[in-house]
């Protein structure tokens, strides 16, 4: 369990911005091309539409432009671009080269491959970047799943979408936001979710949901101990939004009342690398976190990856 040593540079997100494509498909909608239902789908999963369309980097670009407005810095003082993305556009280059130069950016920029873990394993490198004397960082998460999506297979297609998020994160004087952080992977599981290249995804969803919410709940341990915090010092938790009864029984097992989640997936389904900014931003756009609240992100996917991070909103 790393803890962040005393005297490190921190850093803090000053904007954010989300992107979801216009195109909205329902869980009818859905049940017309394959043998399911609007109630099996809520029931079992609590999504009740998802936004399909575009590009990693058409979204990445949209949502990373209204995190460098929101923050109002210039572009060019932006010293590096790390994109969690599992859907790249092309196999080379990176996407974050496509994005960088989107946004009219000069720095250096890398993609970062974690699944749904992706966004938490970017921000955290962000924040290791600031440690090495760099003072802004552009982390963006982004995934196009339905292009990897077999719209013929229920078991995946009615869970998976279109979406990212991005955030703005500079040097800061004090701390810093990050007070905990873990993250972890176990490639002996790959087969259990995976996509060949130029393929489609392959899910064994039973024992992804077993594993998911033991994963989850490791982590967050971890994170919430090296933050030197209890479960019930945490104010909101942002998990991965991948179904709702995963989260529901994550939070169960941390002792976290579901009143105390982030919930998007209804109308997003799941966006891996986005779907933890998604629903970070949506409880702060809503006013759902204050200035001094213990946020926890926590995060599993493929690979079998997890991540997660406590941060303290709006510390400098
Ligand atoms: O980012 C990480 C990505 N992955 C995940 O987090 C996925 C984790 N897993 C899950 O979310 C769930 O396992 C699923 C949503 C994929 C499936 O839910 P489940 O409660 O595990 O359903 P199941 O596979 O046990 O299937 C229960 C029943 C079966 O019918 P019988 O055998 O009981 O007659 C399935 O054939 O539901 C049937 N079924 C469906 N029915 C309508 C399976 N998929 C569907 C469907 N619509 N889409």
């Amino acid at each position: 369990m790393p803890i962040i040593p005393s005297g490190a540079i921190g850093a803090k997100i000053i904007g954010w911005g989300t992107s979801l494509p216009q195109k909205v498909v329902t869980n009818d909608e859905l049940s017309k091309t394959m043998d399911t239902s609007d109630e099996w789908i809520r029931e079992r999963t609590g999504i009740e539409r998802r936004h399909i369309g575009g590009t990693t980097a058409s979204l990445s670009i949209e949502s990373g432009r209204k995190a460098i407005e929101m923050s109002g810095i210039d572009p060019l003082s932006i010293d590096a671009l790390v994109l969690s993305t599992t859907t790249p556009d092309r196999t080379v280059p990176a996407t974050s080269a496509t994005v960088q130069h989107g946004l009219s950016l000069r720095c250096g920029a890398f993609d970062v491959n974690a699944a749904c873990s992706g966004f938490v394993y970017a921000l955290i490198t962000g924040h290791g970047l600031v440690a090495m004397g760099m003072k802004r960082i552009l982390v963006i998460g982004t995934d196009t799943l339905s292009r990897i999506t077999d719209w013929t297979d229920r078991n995946t297609a009615i869970l998976f979408a279109d979406g990212s998020g991005a955030a703005v994160i500079e040097a800061s004087s004090g701390p810093g936001q990050l007070l905990g952080w873990d993250f972890d992977a176990d490639g002996s599981l790959e087969d259990l979710l995976y996509a060949e290249i130029g393929g489609t995804l392959h899910m064994e969803g039973k024992e992804v949901f077993r594993r998911a919410v033991r994963i989850m709940v490791e982590s967050a341990e971890k994170s919430i101990k090296a933050a030197g915090l209890t479960t019930n010092e945490i104010d909101l938790v942002v998990p991965h939004q991948a179904n709702l009864r995963i989260i529901e029984a994550a939070c169960k097992r941390l002792d976290i009342p579901m009143s105390r989640t982030s919930v998007v997936l209804n109308e997003t389904g799941n966006t891996s690398s986005a779907s933890i900014p998604l629903a970070l931003f949506d409880a702060v756009d809503r006013g759902r976190v204050k200035s001094g609240d213990n946020v926890l992100l926590v995060g599993f996917g493929a690979g079998m990856t997890a991540a997660s991070a406590v941060i303290k909103w709006n510390q400098s």
